[in-house]
């Protein structure tokens, strides 16, 4: 077996984390330029350090999750979510049930949580916002972004959600309140079900095409009949049908109605 399958395997009996359903030649490039600034030669050298030092490991972690998010990312789909997709789901259940998985530093569930709000109380909907990565979850829970993370954001809902401290935002507590953050690893742990909405967007392009396949089946048994799945804006579903979904607008597919 060659360095860096050995180099998996080792991971995964380390974490977990497998990451042989990861896009190889992606992933093996991100990894090894790394390693090679860290000045090891081989994975079994870099592996070896990465076990005693836990600097090394957080950077390794770091490295293979890519972590960039915005607030409202692709803002034309959250529009068709707001005006066509959210009236007709908030009117089919007492309380939304939403899961915004691998939401990184938590701009996708506070932009859940602005829209929501739009349509319902916050005690009618919770949201479940889940990563691999814990450190990442960590940030997103404390809430602060620049400004820039912000450039999608309307100048009112800036005004009534953030606090502005110093040169950051800070989210205040009410958009908080409905979310859960929770590690979770897509490709690993049980899925909770009954979702009406399962935001999933720019982390399956970083997945083999089986691991892909494995999570939409996943995706579609963990949602309501009815309920929603938004993807991100390279995401497209072929076939989204073999899922048990049908095409509600681009990149939001529908599970069918039982
Ligand atoms: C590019 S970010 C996407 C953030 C957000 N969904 C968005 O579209 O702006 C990708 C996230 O996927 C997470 N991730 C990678 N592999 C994962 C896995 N197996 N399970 C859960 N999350 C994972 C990473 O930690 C990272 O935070």
């Amino acid at each position: 077996m060659d360095d860096y399958q050995t180099f998996i395997q080792a991971i995964y009996k380390k974490t977990g984390i497998d990451l042989s359903l990861y896009k190889e030649a992606q992933m093996k490039r991100r990894l090894t330029s790394l390693r090679d600034k860290r000045g090891f030669r081989s994975f079994e050298a870099y592996y070896q350090a990465l076990t005693k030092d836990q600097e090394l490991f957080e950077e390794f972690l770091q490295r293979m999750t890519i972590n960039v998010s915005e607030f409202f990312r692709n803002r034309p789909r959250w529009d068709v979510l707001d005006q066509k997709l959210l009236p007709a789901l908030v009117k089919n259940t007492p309380k939304l049930k939403v899961w915004s998985a691998a939401c990184s530093t938590g701009e996708e569930p506070y932009s859940l949580s602005i829209l929501l709000r739009k349509h319902l109380r916050s005690d009618r909907f919770s949201i479940l916002a889940t990563d691999l990565d814990q450190s990442i979850l960590d940030r997103a829970c404390s809430g602060y972004y620049t400004e820039r993370a912000l450039k999608e954001v309307t100048e009112q809902h800036v005004n009534a959600y953030f606090d502005s401290e110093g040169a950051a935002y800070r989210v205040k507590k009410e958009l908080q309140q409905p979310i859960t953050f929770r590690r979770h690893n897509l490709l690993a742990d049980p899925y909770e079900e009954g979702f009406d909405l399962i935001v999933c967007r720019n982390v399956m392009i970083y997945f083999t095409e089986q691991a892909k396949a494995e999570i939409y089946q996943r995706f579609s048994r963990a949602l309501k009949p009815g309920g929603l799945l938004f993807v991100g804006s390279t995401e497209q579903i072929f076939n989204p049908e073999q899922y048990g979904l049908k095409t509600a607008d681009t990149f939001f597919y529908q599970k069918s109605q039982g």
